[in-house]
């Protein structure tokens, strides 16, 4: 979903981007990932995949041994049960989920591998062109109307959230001006859950009913201020 709209921009930026295909690549081959990496000799590796930590690994390490840039994208979730809010870069990650261990997994065994990687958490997407894509909150809002007749949203939930269209942009800035570190996407400083699913009904016309709840308190708001994802559509 994401890296398509980060090739876009990325590419704009005179950058030919090369695809890693696995249908092409076996990536459970250690030589095989070895040799593809030679072959293409990238400037930059960025990568938006799921998949075994090892291959991850191995794609760091290449970008240790002939100092190029590496990326790993990573999500807000790693800080899981840490639900106070004011995320900062090195607040305690309590992952809670299979989804969110796996992704400090991968970070951990990055750094471990090479301590000049780039770590981008990122928020939840929002993109009104991805309806289809599962991991979406436009798609979730029309996911859960179809499936209820209605979206409900806790009040008391504060999400890290930003445009993919924003993100991408941001993401090009960050690793072609700043150095290497974990760096932390998010727009909304503000909102909670209900009051975010209220603006982006009216902005994409979604007709969704949206019912407030009043649920556990939640909140997973990053701050970065070297990251800058600012927007009004975020502002109350
Ligand atoms: N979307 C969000 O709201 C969001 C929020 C926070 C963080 N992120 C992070 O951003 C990254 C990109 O997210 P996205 O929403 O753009 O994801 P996506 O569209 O699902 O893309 C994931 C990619 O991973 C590949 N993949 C899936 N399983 C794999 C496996 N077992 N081995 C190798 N590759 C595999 C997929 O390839 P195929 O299509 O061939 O299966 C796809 O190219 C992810 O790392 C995610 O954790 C996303």
């Amino acid at each position: 979903m994401i890296a398509p709209r980060f090739k876009e921009v990325i590419e704009k930026h005179g950058y030919e981007v090369v695809v890693f295909d696995r249908s092409k690549v076996n990536i459970d081959s250690d030589i095989a990932v070895k040799r593809f990496l030679k072959a293409v000799n990238p400037d930059l590796i960025i990568h938006f995949a799921y998949g075994r930590i090892k291959w991850t690994t191995i794609m760091a390490k290449y970008a240790k041994a002939h100092q190029k840039k590496f990326v790993y994208v990573s999500t807000v979730n790693v800080y899981g049960d840490n639900k106070a809010g004011n995320l900062l870069v090195n607040s305690p990650c309590l992952p809670n989920d299979e989804y969110s261990r796996y992704k400090r997994a991968v970070e951990e065994a990055v750094l471990k591998t090479n301590n000049e990687v780039y770590i981008f958490r990122l928020g939840w997407q929002i993109s009104p062109l991805l309806e289809t894509h599962p991991n979406n909150m436009v798609s979730f809002m029309k996911r859960e109307q179809n499936e209820h007749g209605f979206v409900l949203a806790n009040q008391n939930s504060y999400l890290s959230v930003s445009l993919t269209k924003d993100l991408v942009e941001e993401m090009t800035r960050i690793i072609i001006t700043m150095p290497p570190d974990i760096y932390l996407f998010n727009s909304n400083f503000s909102l909670n859950f209900y009051d975010l699913l209220v603006k982006l009904n009216d902005l994409y016309h979604l007709e969704c009913v949206i019912k407030a709840e009043d649920g556990p308190s939640f909140n997973n708001l990053m701050f970065d201020d070297r990251v800058d994802l600012s927007n009004e559509f975020f502002s109350k």
